[in-house]
């Protein structure tokens, strides 16, 4: 029998309710770029912030999933030490912004992103690997999908598993080039498709929200640093993501064969991340379907946050008011108002 919530322990330390402050700052600092048209600026305000606030969190943590490496903008660096030094000891992955080019264009879906785990827990994809083939799925799906099936087949198990037409499952995919023979056989079949520009963090999370967001399966190519984040939240969630590493081009490929990478291992969620103590925090930046987007009004601003605990697989949305005065220590520089002052 299910424990009734009144003999349910609230117990442990809830480290995501810290780490919603991390993802708060970032977001609040890098929502100051919105449309500017300067990427490095957006990354910098954003790792800066989300650095200091890291050094506040109770823990000790390095840095595994570092972003930046793949367009040479500023990150926290891999097995850089963060956090005040205290137990536990945990693996950090951080995507400041998921969503850079947007953010800096001004056009919606940056978020910034914090998961934490045990120590040793995330897997790390060896150096100059980029790329992985995902797809992903909410809990009612976790076992009925394989990556190394054809579309059609995983499209024809999810639309039974759900009892419904492969004409009303609606798969997220990157707008990317490399992806029309994929987006050609989804058509084929017939089910819908859901084209976004960045960010497939959040759709991996809403590809696992299906009965909040009407979205089935994220599929196609994204980031590896990203399907980390991505496991770690479906772990929270009791979704399933897997991955496979994808070389960009022949040269690539050679390369991964000479130094042993097996392009054909699967990596599934418990393989991106091991254990059952997982916490994941999202604050939304440029807005978009997940969450909303910071919002400026003077003397403070309001931010959207997502986060979440595998270990209980509660989820929080929270809604924050802050006030500039009293935050001037995440906050970079001072609002212009203040500053004209
Ligand atoms: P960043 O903004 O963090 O660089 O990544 C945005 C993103 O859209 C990811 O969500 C996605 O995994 C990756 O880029 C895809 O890479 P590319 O833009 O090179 O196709």
């Amino acid at each position: 029998m299910e424990p009734r919530f009144d003999v349910v322990q609230v117990t442990n330390r809830n480290l995501a309710m810290e780490l919603v402050r991390v993802t708060e700052a970032a977001a609040l600092s890098a929502g100051r770029w919105m449309g500017k048209g300067n990427k490095e600026m957006v990354d910098q305000a954003a790792v800066d912030a989300m650095r200091q606030a890291l050094d506040g969190v109770d823990m000790s943590g390095v840095v595994v999933i570092g972003e930046g490496e793949k367009d040479e903008a500023p990150m926290l660096y891999i097995g850089e030490q963060v956090g005040n030094g205290n137990q536990p000891e945990v693996d950090v992955a951080v995507d400041p912004v998921d969503g850079t080019r947007p953010l800096s264009q001004g056009v919606p879906g940056a978020l910034a992103v914090v998961a934490i785990a045990e120590r040793g827990s995330m897997y790390a994809a060896p150096p100059g690997v980029f790329y992985m083939e995902k797809i992903a799925v909410g809990p009612a799906l976790k076992h009925v999908i394989d990556i190394n099936a054809p579309v059609a087949v995983n499209l024809d198990r999810i639309a039974r598993v759900r009892e419904a037409h492969i004409d009303d499952l609606t798969v997220v995919i990157l707008d990317r080039p490399r992806h029309q023979e994929i987006i050609r056989q989804i058509r084929e079949i017939g089910a819908r498709i859901r084209l976004i520009s960045d960010g497939d963090v959040a759709a991996a999370i809403q590809a696992a929200m299906e009965d909040y967001t009407g979205v089935d399966v994220l599929m196609g190519i994204g980031g590896a640093p990203e399907a980390v984040l991505a496991a770690a939240a479906l772990k929270c969630i009791g979704g399933e993501i897997q991955c496979k590493i994808w070389p960009r081009n022949d040269e690539e490929r050679e390369r991964f064969k000479q130094d042993g990478i097996d392009l054909n291992q699967v990596y599934r969620t418990d393989d991106l991340v091991k254990g059952n103590d997982v916490s994941f925090a999202a604050t939304g930046i440029s807005g978009g379907e997940l969450l909303d987007g910071v919002k400026y009004f003077g003397w403070g601003a309001r931010t959207s946050s997502v986060m979440m605990r595998s270990r209980s697989g509660t989820i929080r949305y929270i809604q924050a008011r802050h006030q500039w005065r009293r935050k001037s220590q995440v906050m970079p520089h001072p609002p212009l108002q203040e500053a004209a002052e």
